[in-house]
């Protein structure tokens, strides 16, 4: 599968879910679950503690859905076609009922949030519904769903983190991986379910983060991306001294378990993003050049109605204030096509600022109208979906133009490379990225270079998202 921890592309509800099989040392389970994660990163990392939980319970994980007792598919609602996908993969699954009558589906995530019960007692789809904080009651609801009961907790929480629950990685590249700092937001940006499915925004005991990082450095691990849905608003305030932990700081303990050990993270809100983070950023050479700044439209009245709270003057200013701090920083987006009352002036501020901010790459999609946000309340979903996929095309083209020029400025230059793999098209190849999150492919060419070591590239060639070059050694 694709998906590294420095990945951002998780971003794209509509990649394929994938199942997963535990790296851990093998146990013997009687029972087994299968499991397909979509949307976020942190949907992601919320499957390997739900794998944790189920493994503490007698259950292993298995990549086969056919030879699963329980199937789970952990979903996301942040746009429609996310549910669609959802809802054909769980008729699919439910039709492998008839040859195993005792198997059990359950849907967990945001849509079992948004949706409820709906999907068991209405659609008749699954046989259990567990919200993104009800994960440790599972097991019981596993047990109520085999006696024929209604198995539903859909309970959100304002203290849950799961701090204590070690994940199982899942499908693994024994490289890189995810690690959770918060969960909820409290932004209610307009067209956004996010504040609905995962609730009121919480941090994770400073402590057990930096205890997970260590844990999976010392297994061989060489990069961590941080997750939150707005990671620099992480605040965690240790009860026994008192003393508070900002994302600066605990950006910087994690820089500071080795020097060989990379540190991203991933989303920073725009509004949140500190000079101390970027001060800090700029001071480990191991904390990786690269920030994801989603400006989601580059009017300043699109945002108003999208509540993003800042201008396109304050985030073109907050662009520049990251090139000074990090010159080597690379820079990459968010954007919405067509939201609600969107003119072509307004789309056009979009691909001006998508020019000033250069970015090196971006995650592009139309307005997708979510029931319950404030958009939907509040304002007609009035742009016709035909304009709303042309404008997200000229972003597309646009976009395009901005990550060729960016790579093509990259030829001739050296980076530190963590080799991640084989390239996906030739075993003679190793993929890696460097610290701005781009990928580079370059041949083997008979060296002792192996997964995890880091290596100096020269690129000498690019293709469409990926630059090519040749080892140093
Ligand atoms: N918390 C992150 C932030 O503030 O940028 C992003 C969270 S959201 C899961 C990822 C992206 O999905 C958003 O940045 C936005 O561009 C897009 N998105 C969210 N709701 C959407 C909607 N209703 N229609 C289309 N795209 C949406
Ligand atoms: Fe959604 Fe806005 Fe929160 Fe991101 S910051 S998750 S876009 S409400
Ligand atoms: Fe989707 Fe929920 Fe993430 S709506 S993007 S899985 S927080």
């Amino acid at each position: 599968m694709e998906l590294y921890a420095s990945d951002t592309k998780v971003h794209d509800e509509a990649r394929q879910g994938e199942a997963f099989e535990s790296n851990g040392p093998t146990k013997h389970f009687d029972k087994f679950f299968y499991i397909e994660s979509y949307g976020c990163a942190m949907n992601f990392a919320d499957s390997e503690v739900v794998a944790s939980i189920l493994e503490n319970n007698g259950y292993g994980s298995t990549r086969d859905a056919e030879k699963a007792d329980l199937i789970l598919v952990n979903t996301c609602s942040v746009r429609e076609k996310a549910e669609q996908t959802v809802r054909k993969r769980l008729t699919e699954f439910k039709k492998l009922k008839h040859a195993n009558p005792g198997l059990l589906v359950g849907i967990l995530g945001c849509m079992a949030e948004r949706l409820k019960s709906q999907l068991l007692e209405e659609e008749k789809l699954v046989d259990i519904v567990v919200g993104p904080d009800a994960y440790r009651s599972l097991p019981d609801l596993i047990h109520e769903a085999g006696t024929g009961q209604k198995a539903v907790n859909v309970i959100l929480s304002r203290d849950e983190t799961y701090g204590d629950i070690a994940p199982v990685r899942l499908d693994s590249n024994g490289i890189s991986s995810f690690v959770s700092i918060m969960r909820g937001c409290n932004n209610m940006c307009s067209f956004c379910v996010v504040p609905f499915t995962r609730g009121r925004e919480r941090s994770r005991d400073a402590f057990s983060i930096i205890a997970e990082c260590r844990d999976l450095f010392e297994k061989g691990y060489k990069e961590i991306t941080l997750l939150g849905q707005n990671v620099d608003s992480y605040y965690w305030n240790n009860p026994e001294t008192n003393v508070s932990v900002t994302f600066a700081a605990l950006l910087e303990s994690v820089a500071q378990i080795h020097p060989s050990l990379r540190v991203r993270f991933s989303t920073s809100h725009p509004k949140d993003i500190t000079d101390e983070v970027l001060f800090t950023i700029a001071k480990y050479p191991n904390i990786c050049k690269y920030v994801h700044l989603p400006v989601q439209s580059g009017s300043t009245r699109m945002l108003q109605l999208m509540n993003r709270t800042y201008t396109r003057e304050w985030y073109l200013a907050k662009v520049a204030r990251i090139r000074e701090v990090i010159p080597e920083c690379s820079i990459s987006s968010d954007i919405i096509a067509g939201f609600c009352t969107e003119t072509d002036k307004d789309h056009m501020d979009t691909i001006s600022i998508m020019k000033e901010s250069n970015y090196d790459y971006s995650y592009m999609y139309f307005y997708s109208e979510r029931p319950g946000t404030l958009a939907a309340k509040r304002y007609e979903d009035d742009i016709p979906e035909e304009l709303k996929k042309k404008r997200l095309q000229e972003i597309v083209d646009v976009q395009w133009v901005l990550s060729n020029e960016s790579n093509k400025r990259d030829v001739g230059k050296t980076f530190e490379v963590l080799i991640e793999g084989n390239s996906k098209k030739s075993e003679n190849e190793w993929m890696g990225r460097n610290s701005q999150n781009k990928v580079i492919v370059f041949p083997k060419e008979n060296t002792n270079l192996k997964k995890g070591d880091y290596v100096m590239v020269l690129v000498s060639d690019y293709t469409k998202g990926t630059l090519l070059g040749k080892a140093c050694i």
